[in-house]
């Protein structure tokens, strides 16, 4: 399991008792005891295994734009158990969506020691890109390779994206953006390109706090916008229609949009699609005219709580190569 400690304490405490139990990176009791009391004070994650921290990792702000993984360390009882992956999965989607361009990771240059072979293989594994290498940063015989990762690349979108049905934060959502994030739908793909989906942006209080009244159970009820998902049962040819495939892949195209721009959402279908019909209302409400079925509502803000990503079944069971079985 990965936590996110807040305690100072407790993070210089899980620091110390996995560093000193990896003395073979980090030797050098100096810069060990400064990783350590650096890591009172930055996002810290730790990852636990029956109440032991089995490892650590955090962050620091290097620029407006950039953030570096300070320091990461796994103790070897727990290595090639998916731990490091974990961990920095959670300090990806964190440092995503607080609006971070860029990672840095900096360590000893592959082909100097096996130890640190593994460390660059596990870097470039999780998506790092070598960046530089500076001969003398630290000494000659441990030249320091700095790793870079994109955070707003389509793929890392797509990594940190998670349902979010947190509260949201008052200020509202620049138009640019909603816009931004609407052309990402209508820019999806679409059978036969019949251009099923139409979107309406819903920013005005008064008319967001109407379809808010709607939804009951209640959620999303302090989005700052809403997008509502228009769909039309229009046949691609013959009596093929590709409507719920057409609506589907704008949904999933905004979502990652507002997740790049640093917002949250979530895909809210079945909750208003249901028996009570809450879209019928939605649509009566926006003007929607006959033809047009409300599928969808995916709200728009920043997150003031913090999200869970939910846990994925293992690769390997969903994903095999040129045939099913072994
Ligand atoms: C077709 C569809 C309908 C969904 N409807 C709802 C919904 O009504 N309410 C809700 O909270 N989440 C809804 N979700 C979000 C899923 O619960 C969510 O994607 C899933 O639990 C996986 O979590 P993740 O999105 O964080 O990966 C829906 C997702 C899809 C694809």
């Amino acid at each position: 399991m990965i936590r996110f400690i807040e305690d100072p304490d407790e993070r210089r405490k899980i620091s110390r008792l996995v560093l000193e139990s990896l003395t073979d990176w980090f030797e050098v009791e100096e810069s060990r005891e400064n990783y350590i009391k650096e890591s009172a004070d930055q996002p810290f994650w730790a990852a636990v295994d029956n109440d032991e921290p089995a490892g650590f990792l955090c962050l620091k702000e290097t620029g407006n734009s950039t953030v570096e993984l300070a320091v990461m360390g796994v103790r070897k009882e727990y290595h090639r158990k998916g731990y490091g992956r974990r961990l920095f999965d959670a300090a990806r989607d964190y440092a995503v969506m607080k609006g971070y361009s860029f990672m840095q990771v900096k360590t000893v240059r592959s082909g100097m020691y096996e130890d640190y072979d593994i460390t660059n293989k596990f870097y470039v594994s999780v998506g790092f890109r070598e960046l530089e290498v500076l001969e003398e940063y630290w000494d000659k015989d441990n030249p320091c390779q700095i790793y870079v990762m994109n955070l707003k690349s389509a793929i890392n979108t797509i990594a940190s994206r998670h349902s979010y049905r947190g509260r949201f934060l008052e200020e509202p959502v620049p138009r640019e953006d909603l816009e931004i994030i609407a052309r990402a739908g209508v820019n999806a793909p679409s059978g036969c390109n019949k251009q099923t989906t139409d979107l309406i942006v819903v920013d005005d209080p008064d008319v967001l706090a109407r379809i808010k009244s709607l939804i009951d159970p209640p959620v999303a009820q302090t989005a700052p916008a809403m997008i509502v998902v228009l769909s039309r049962r229009i046949n691609a040819y013959r009596d093929k229609c590709f409507a719920t495939q057409d609506y589907s892949a704008a949904i999933e195209n905004m979502l990652l949009a507002i997740v790049e721009l640093g917002y949250q959402s979530c895909w809210y279908e079945g909750h208003i699609t249901d028996d009570d019909r809450i879209c019928d209302k939605i649509a009566d409400v926006l003007g929607v005219p006959e033809g047009y079925g409300v599928v969808c509502v995916l709200p728009v803000g920043k997150a003031l709580d913090d999200f869970h990503a939910p846990s994925k079944k293992p690769f390997g069971e969903r994903v095999r190569f040129n045939h099913f079985g072994d």
